[in-house]
């Protein structure tokens, strides 16, 4: 069923030490919470770029998140963009699933969206991909990183997600990444001008990964609400 949307896979094992944002220091509880984070399986985050437009600057942003994500002691990333997801424009929703994308939601245990603000909302093309699944988003965390030409790098997309977010199951961590002025944080190349970000994108990262160890610790040991 057309192309595989995943474009880039990485396990990131470069021993790094940077997960959930704990300090080292020896013998404290710290280490032993960061040793225990080391011993599970690794945590799937995949970086999903949301805008298929010609140009997009949004594409330096998603591979440069997808970068430092990678970097990240037991994380698993991929970059799934929604220009290469096999999508029908005659029908919406669950029924018409791409397997390999449904595959990848299901295994993940949070999602970090790249959005562009287009007109003050997201571009159609990312939602029309994310309302494929549904069962597969519950109680995962999720991360946004607005992108825009203006200063308030998609502070109001960000904004105009959260209600989607909610409806898909999805929980929405309290810090972003707001790409502002887009065209001046990178070079023509999608070489990384302002180094702000690196620190700005861990502080997101920090958190991410916490709510999204957090998660996937309630989930398999927590029982869900009875349905009615
Ligand atoms: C249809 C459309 C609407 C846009 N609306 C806004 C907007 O409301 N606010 C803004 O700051 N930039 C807006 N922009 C500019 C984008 O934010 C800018 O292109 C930025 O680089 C992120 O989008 P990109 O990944 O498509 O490049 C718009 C761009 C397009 C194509």
């Amino acid at each position: 069923m057309g192309s595989n949307p995943i474009i880039g896979k990485f396990r990131g094992y470069d021993g790094q030490v940077a997960d959930c944002g704990l300090q080292q220091g020896e013998g404290s509880i710290s280490d032993n919470i960061d040793m225990s984070a080391k011993m599970e399986r690794p945590l799937v985050i995949p970086v999903i770029l949301g805008t298929a437009r010609q140009g997009r600057q949004s594409e330096n942003v998603a591979r440069f998140v997808f970068a430092q994500t990678k970097k990240r002691v037991n994380v698993e990333t991929e970059l799934i963009d929604v220009r290469e997801l096999p999508m029908r424009l005659d029908d919406a929703g669950e029924q018409m699933k791409d397997a390999a994308f449904s595959a990848t939601i299901e295994r993940c245990d949070g999602i970090i969206l790249v959005v562009p603000e287009y007109n003050h909302g997201y571009p159609g093309l990312l939602k029309h991909a994310l309302d494929m699944n549904l069962k597969e988003y519950i109680h995962k965390a999720v991360g946004i990183c607005g992108v825009s030409a203006g200063l308030f790098g998609g502070a109001r997309v960000i904004e105009g997600l959260l209600p989607v977010m909610r409806e898909l199951g999805l929980v929405t961590i309290f810090e972003d990444v707001n790409f502002g002025k887009v065209e001046t944080v990178f070079d023509e190349q999608g070489n990384l001008l302002d180094q702000s970000y690196v620190r700005r994108v861990d502080k997101f990262l920090n958190e991410l990964i916490w709510m999204a160890r957090v998660l996937r610790h309630g989930r398999k040991t927590i029982a869900g609400v009875p349905e009615e």
